[in-house]
């Protein structure tokens, strides 16, 4: 099965507007003609995304998604950006469950549940979030955590649906860590999550579905990561606040 790679920068609280600019020129200076077989995607904080939008002018080389959304539609909910909004200005992806979503405003998979329901809705692209921490891995919960994540964070989608879900698997201790999980190790939670995604959705839906790494991936680690059959790609933080080491990082997975 041939998945096409994603690789997606998620900026976190970094990169106002004047940032993104400059990031977006160099950007553009080092990437290739043949970055076209992945798919790239900027993940702005939500005060820049109109920024990111006017400087890419429609050129769909770079799919822009946002950090988060609100599980409902409009109204009195101070502080929420709804889908239609993103819809609006043109985003394609939404991260969701990210672990610093879970640890800092105590999101839980059930909740999230509820955004990706209406992501897939509004036609975005949901990019699920699940990945243990360091106490759950030593206590050998890393199975019965990962898929405790996907079958409530994923429940009620249907094959199809489910088939266009990216899924982030992100071990919480290699988030912003500098330490990454081995390139055996990463393998064999993504077929594990793969194989918790054919139980669900069936093989068909599970083979279309692209998991990507996340925590601590870098240029220099990340040719062997994107080269294990069940890795498409990669969630990168700190080092895609860098022109140049996120693209270093997208022409690895090609
Ligand atoms: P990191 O972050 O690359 O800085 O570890 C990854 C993430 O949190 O998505």
């Amino acid at each position: 099965m041939s998945r096409t790679p994603i690789i997606a920068a998620n900026w976190k609280m970094n990169m106002g507007p004047k940032e993104a600019r400059e990031f977006l020129a160099s950007l553009k200076s080092e990437l290739c003609g043949d970055c076209k077989a992945v798919d790239k995607v900027v993940v702005p904080p939500f005060i820049t995304i109109p920024t990111v939008m006017e400087v890419l002018d429609g050129c769909d080389c770079l799919g822009v998604g946002a950090q988060d959304v609100s599980d409902r539609d409009s109204g009195a909910f101070t502080g929420e950006i709804s889908t239609t909004m993103l819809n609006e200005i043109g985003c394609k992806y939404v991260v969701l469950g990210h672990s610093e979503r879970r640890q800092y405003h105590g999101e839980t998979s059930a909740y999230v549940n509820k955004k990706v329901k209406k992501a897939l809705a509004a036609g975005i692209i949901p990019i699920y979030c699940i990945g243990e921490t360091l106490e759950q891995r030593e206590s050998g919960q890393l199975e019965t955590i990962l898929k405790a994540q996907i079958v409530e964070g994923l429940a009620d989608l249907t094959p199809a649906q489910a088939a266009t879900v990216v899924v982030a698997y992100e071990p919480v201790w290699a988030i912003g860590t500098g330490v990454t999980a081995s390139s055996a190790d990463a393998q064999s939670a993504h077929a594990f999550i793969r194989s918790v995604l054919a139980e669900g959705f069936g093989q068909e839906a599970a083979d279309a579905i692209r998991i990507q790494y996340g925590g601590s991936v870098n240029p220099g680690n990340a040719v062997e990561l994107m080269g294990q059959a069940d890795i498409d790609g990669a969630l990168v933080g700190g080092a895609a606040l860098v022109a140049a080491s996120f693209a270093a990082i997208i022409k690895a997975s090609i």
